[in-house]
């Protein structure tokens, strides 16, 4: 028997019902903010990732997707959403537009993780990137609609996580001075720490083992080492987030997972943070569009992994909608009677009455159970009485009552029902 590769899952049609709901909450959100959807492919050239998120990162060195096509190209799974979507900006000559341009997106990413709870091969985003403005104020309303989106969905406790990483200019000598601190403590950084202090600094800051968070506690902080203007920026931020009533914490051992940040850096986190567990993250990366090849760039966005969500949302036992269920079955009474029910089907779904159609030859109390299985409204049923007469029986499912109605008036009848119900 084959299955899913290892770290993937199957999305069965009840838990379908989550993702929906997720990820409407996502589209009116976005289109509340003024962004636009888009999709890149789901492969790209390697180096966009390797070149943009960098290598010293885990999902670089360790977690990629990468394979040869058969003309010998380097591709790469998605690995995450921000890159391509700069490449499209910048492919799409979306810099010409009024700026800045909001676009978001919801799909898969891959990495090549050791799976766990809320940790797979093939997790799936959604994001939102404003491309094309420095101001703080964009910052901040990234973060708030981040904020937004979780309250949005009904989930309680969430926090968030808020740091400035400086610029180019001012981040070098930050990692100097954090290079030294733990330099002093060498033989007590683990292996990966050991690697981090020459390949990726600031990656010390967030080791997970408990000797380097010890190690981490004393470390210089990056806010005291900041340049005015990224100062400045960081201020405003915070200020802009006071006025619009999001809450959050500092905190100045935040850094992040991917190479491109310049500046703000955030993420939410959950009630209960167990391990890996943060619901989503993101900030600015001033610096990641002129790395691809355009002019210096701007730019702010945030990602969040639907999967966590979903966990998050079971885990607090929020009422979700189910997936829409079908107004009408339509049931006969021998076969003489199935071309009749097919017509009947197929005028129904014409008039957008979400219809299923028996099949086979079961009896009439096989196809009920059906019809109640599959949580279908009404049921029609076609037999030699109604059919003589040109009519069909209706019955209610919930109350049970049944009705002889015409088959001419079967739509309308149908229609009118399932509109008062809704009232
Ligand atoms: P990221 O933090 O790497 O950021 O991923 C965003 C979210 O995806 C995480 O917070 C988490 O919820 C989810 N996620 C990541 N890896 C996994 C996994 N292996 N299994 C399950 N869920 C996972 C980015 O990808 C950036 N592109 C975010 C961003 C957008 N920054 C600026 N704009």
């Amino acid at each position: 028997m084959y299955k899913a590769p290892r770290g993937t899952s199957d999305i069965l049609p009840e838990e379908y019902a989550y993702w929906k709901y997720v990820e409407e909450k996502a589209a009116v959100l976005c289109h509340l903010y003024g962004y636009r959807p888009l999709n890149t492919p789901i492969f790209e050239d390697a180096q966009l990732f390797t070149k943009t998120v960098a290598s010293g990162t885990d999902i670089v060195d360790k977690e990629m997707y990468i394979f040869e096509d058969k003309s010998g190209q380097e591709l790469a799974l998605r690995a995450e959403g921000t890159a391509p979507v700069c490449r499209a900006y910048l492919e799409h000559g979306l810099f010409n537009l009024a700026q800045p341009v909001k676009l978001y997106y919801s799909g898969p990413a891959f990495r090549y993780e050791r799976p766990q709870s809320g940790r797979y091969r093939q997790h799936h985003q959604v994001g939102f990137e404003a491309l094309g403005e420095a101001d703080p104020a964009l910052d901040a309303e990234v973060i708030e609609m981040g904020w937004q989106f979780f309250r949005s969905l009904g989930l309680s406790g969430i926090s968030i996580q808020l740091n400035s990483i400086g610029c180019k200019l001012c981040r070098p000598g930050y990692l100097e001075v954090l290079k030294q601190h733990y330099s002093s403590y060498k033989d007590r950084l683990c292996p990966d720490c050991k690697a981090r202090l020459t390949r990726n600094p600031l990656r010390l800051l967030d080791c997970k083992k408990a000797s380097c968070q010890d190690i981490a506690k004393s470390a210089p902080k990056i806010p005291d080492y900041l340049c005015h203007e990224c100062q400045l920026h960081f201020q405003s931020v915070q200020n802009y987030l006071r006025t619009l009533r999001t809450p959050f914490q500092l905190n100045h051992r935040l850094v992040r997972g991917l190479d491109y940040y310049t500046r703000t850096v955030f993420e939410v986190e959950p009630p209960e943070k167990e391990g890996q567990s943060t619901l989503g993250g993101g900030g600015r990366y001033d610096d990641l569009i002129e790395a691809l090849g355009g002019k210096p760039t701007p730019a702010v966005g945030f990602a969040a992994g639907l999967e966590r969500i979903i966990l998050n949302l079971k885990g607090q036992h929020l009422d979700i909608p189910p997936l829409p269920q079908p107004d009408a079955f339509v049931a006969y009474l021998g076969q003489e009677f199935k071309i009749e029910a097919m017509k009947i089907a197929s005028e129904l779904r014409k008039a957008e009455i979400a219809t299923i159609m028996a099949t086979g030859d079961k009896s009439l109390k096989g196809q009920m159970r059906q019809a109640n299985s599959l949580g279908s409204t009404y049921v029609l049923i076609l037999g030699e009485q109604e059919s003589r007469n040109k009519n069909a029986t209706l019955r209610d499912m919930k109350s049970g009552e049944q009705q002889t109605i015409p088959v001419a008036e079967i739509a309308n009848i149908i229609k009118s029902r399932l509109h008062d119900s809704q009232k």
